[in-house]
C-alpha cells in the first residue's frame, strides 16, 4: 500500500511563491516508488502549477470544490474545472465544516462529484474537543465517515481517502494540543471497523486512512508507525519546505 504525504497549504503562498515552493520540493526528491507526496495550493495557483508539476513526482490537492459541475454559483469552483489540474480534493477539512458551515449532506455532495470528475477526495472527519470531552468522539467519527461516503457506490471506495484530522489537534487551533499515538490508533480502528461493517473487510482493507494535526519531523515517525495509517496530512509544517522534505524522508525511512 503506498504512503501518503499530503501537504495542505490553506490561505496561504502567492502564485510566484507557489511555484517556487513547487520548483524546489521537486529538485530535492529523489523517486519515490510507493510514496504518494500531494500538495494543496489555493484554487488560484492550482492551473499554473498543473502545467509546472513533474506529475510522476508530486500530485497535486485541490483544499475544495463545489458539488456541482456548471451554472449560477458566485464564487465556487467545480470538480468538472479542477478535473486534470488535480489529482486529489481535500474534502469536509475542519475549517470547511466549522468557519464555513459545511454539514455531511454538502460534503457527501462534494465527495460524489469529484469521483465523477476523476478526482481523488481526501474525506477529513474529526471531533472537536468538547465532543471528546463528553465521550461522543466514535459516534462523531461515525456520522462524519458514513454521511461523507453515502453517495460513494462500493467500487469506488478504494479511491476515497479518509483523513483523520482531530480539531483539538490542529496547530492553528486555540489551545491545540498533540494527540497521543494511542488517542488516535483507538480512532483509527474506530474507522477502520466501520468500514468494514459497512462495505465489507476486503472493501475496507483497500481504504487509506491519514493522520492530521499539528503533523512535525518530531511526530512523523511516531504518527506513521501506528498500525492502520497509511499517511500524513500536513498543515502547518507543509509551509516550510525543509520540514515537509523532512517528514516525507521519515515517511520513507518507516516504510522501507
Ligand atoms: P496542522 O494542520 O498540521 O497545521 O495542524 C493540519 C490540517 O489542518 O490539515
Amino acid at each position: 500500500m503506498k504512503t501518503y504525504v499530503v501537504g495542505n497549504w490553506k490561505l496561504n503562498f502567492t502564485v510566484g511563491e507557489a511555484s517556487i515552493y513547487l520548483h524546489k520540493l521537486s529538485k530535492s526528491l529523489p523517486n519515490y516508488r510507493n510514496l504518494e507526496v500531494v500538495v494543496a495550493p489555493s484554487m488560484l495557483a492550482l492551473q499554473p502549477l498543473s502545467l509546472q508539476v513533474d506529475r510522476r513526482r508530486i500530485k497535486l490537492a485541490a483544499q475544495d470544490g463545489f458539488y456541482r459541475d456548471y451554472g449560477a454559483y458566485t464564487g465556487e469552483v467545480s470538480f468538472s474545472q479542477l478535473r486534470g489540474l488535480a489529482d486529489y480534493a481535500i474534502i469536509g477539512h475542519s475549517e470547511r465544516r466549522y468557519v464555513f458551515k459545511e454539514d455531511d449532506k454538502t460534503i457527501q455532495k462534494k465527495v460524489a462529484a469529484a469521483l465523477r470528475n476523476k478526482i481523488k477526495p481526501i474525506l477529513c472527519i474529526g471531533e472537536i474537543e468538547s465532543e471528546r470531552a463528553f465521550g461522543e468522539t466514535a459516534d462523531v467519527i461515525k456520522d462524519q465517515l458514513l454521511g461523507g461516503l453515502a453517495e460513494v457506490a462500493d467500487d469506488n471506495l478504494s479511491k476515497v481517502i479518509i483523513a483523520y484530522e482531530p480539531v483539538w489537534a490542529i496547530s492553528s487551533v486555540k489551545g491545540a494540543k498533540l494527540a497521543s499515538p494511542d488517542e488516535i490508533s483507538e480512532v483509527i480502528n474506530i474507522i477502520r471497523q466501520t468500514l468494514s461493517d459497512t462495505y465489507g473487510p476486503e472493501s475496507a482493507e483497500k481504504v487509506s486512512v491519514l493522520f492530521g494535526g499539528s503533523v512535525s519531523p518530531s511526530n512523523a515517525g511516531a504518527y506513521l508507525t501506528i498500525p492502520g495509517v497509511n499517511g500524513l496530512l500536513v498543515g502547518g509544517a507543509s509551509l516550510i519546505l525543509h520540514e515537509f522534505i523532512d517528514i516525507i524522508e521519515i515517511a520513507k525511512k518507516v516504510q522501507a
